[in-house]
């Protein structure tokens, strides 16, 4: 489907790699340890396929945002990452000074070392064309000491950064396994489902979930999306349901309120968007009530019982369910039933089922997860763009590179 390199094609014996993961995983803001490992443990996999070749490996990848409590260095993930594979991985508190740059050079077959978060070098946090990320100092320092780069970041590769895209244009560059495993498990799943399609989305990325909403409904690509978490909280205020002063400064106090027009816009032009006729709310007074949509009496922080019966009632009609973001503040087991229901009913429908997103992953049952009707995503943002899009800014970059460097066609 995409003219990209496969890193099986390609002898990777005595080459120094590096390799761009995405080890991005929720962090306790409290303790600043790491609450779900499943991005580690899917990595742990892949180092492990790669180093059959018989390469070193270097391995590169962001964690948080600046500003963020889950902003925080690699320190910890290299030693997970040992932990699942089996590997010694050394974790380098550097990413393109002095250190990094010895320690690049310094490395034999067989080795494995983590550069720090990525995201610490401000030029990373700028979206970009691959021909501008190339000419970053990211780029520039790292490119010289490495053989071939390894994309296998498939949940950010709908960013255009330098870390993502900037290395295909100057060094030859193929898809790693996680990657090329998404793409072929997407894809077939795609091509093989027929409408009622069903969108679940929830969670707080909003910014991003608004646009892929925009992509699904003018391509028409979903019969109903069934809005959850905060993205449901913006259409109830777009829509003109009667809503409360927590909802209308927990929307403000993230600045989305400037999205209801947005969100409005996607309303009136007919996009099929349903939103929750009841919550589970946490009142002042800390008791939890399930109050209608209209009349909400605290922070509504999950879907409410007949939302989660209108919900399951269409998704067991679908032939496709995607779900994305957790339908509740599943921090708080009181409020983690919407979302473990609707996973639930999604799973034992008899839809293909794409899950994204480590919030959703962890309420999948192990022996559900080998089921090829059952696709759980490492990505959440990159799988939706992904499906909006059939395409995303890393593989673009990686299909660049495969014409310009294997000579496929131009
Ligand atoms: C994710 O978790 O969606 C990816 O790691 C990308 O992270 P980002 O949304 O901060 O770019």
């Amino acid at each position: 489907m995409f003219r990209i390199m496969s890193y099986e094609n390609v002898d990777l014996s005595g080459k120094k790699l590096l390799v761009r993961l995405d080890l991005n995983s929720p962090i306790d803001p409290k303790t600043g340890k790491i609450i779900d490992d499943t991005r580690l443990r899917i990595h742990a996999q892949s180092i492990k396929k790669l180093l059959e070749k018989d390469p070193a490996l270097v391995l590169l990848s962001h964690q948080g945002r600046p500003g963020e409590a889950d902003f925080t260095d690699l320190s910890q993930h290299a030693e997970i990452l040992s932990r699942y594979s089996g590997v010694d991985i050394r974790f380098i508190p550097d990413i393109i000074g002095p250190t990094a740059l010895n320690e690049i050079k310094e490395m034999r077959r067989g080795e494995v070392i983590l550069l720090d978060n990525v995201r610490f070098l401000s030029e990373e946090l700028i979206e970009a064309p691959p021909e501008v990320q190339s000419k970053t100092f990211l780029v520039k320092r790292l490119s010289p000491l490495i053989d071939l780069f390894i994309n296998d970041a498939f949940a950010t590769a709908h960013r255009s950064q330098p870390s993502i895209v900037g290395f295909p244009p100057v060094l030859r560059s193929c898809a790693g396994p996680v990657m090329i495993q998404e793409i072929r498990a997407i894809s077939k799943i795609l091509g093989e489902t027929d409408s009622p399609k069903i969108f679940v989305l929830g969670g707080a990325k909003i910014i991003d979930t608004i646009r892929v909403i925009e992509n699904i409904s003018r391509k028409r690509l979903a019969d109903r999306i069934l809005t959850t978490g905060l993205v449901a909280l913006l259409f109830q205020v777009a829509k003109g349901v009667k809503s409360n002063q927590y909802i209308m400064r927990v929307l403000e106090s993230r600045g989305l309120l400037s999205l209801v027009q947005r969100a409005r816009r996607l309303i009136i032009q007919g996009a099929p968007i349903e939103t929750p006729i009841d919550y589970r709310v946490l009142r002042d007074n800390n008791e939890v009530s399930n109050d209608p949509a209209y009349r909400v009496s605290g922070a509504p922080l999950d879907i409410g019982e007949e939302t989660i019966e209108m919900y399951s009632s269409m998704i067991k009609e679908a032939n496709l369910v995607v779900m994305r973001g957790p339908a509740g503040y599943i921090e708080d087991p009181r409020f983690s039933v919407g979302t473990k229901i609707l996973v639930e009913e999604a799973i034992n429908s008899k839809a293909y089922v794409i899950i994204g997103g480590g919030h959703l992953n962890m309420f999948v049952p192990e022996e559900k997860r080998g089921l090829e009707r059952i696709h759980v995503s490492s990505g959440g943002g990159a799988l939706l763009e992904f499906l909006s899009q059939l395409t995303l800014p890393a593989i673009e970059a990686l299909e660049y590179s495969y014409r310009r460097f294997w000579g496929g066609e131009n």
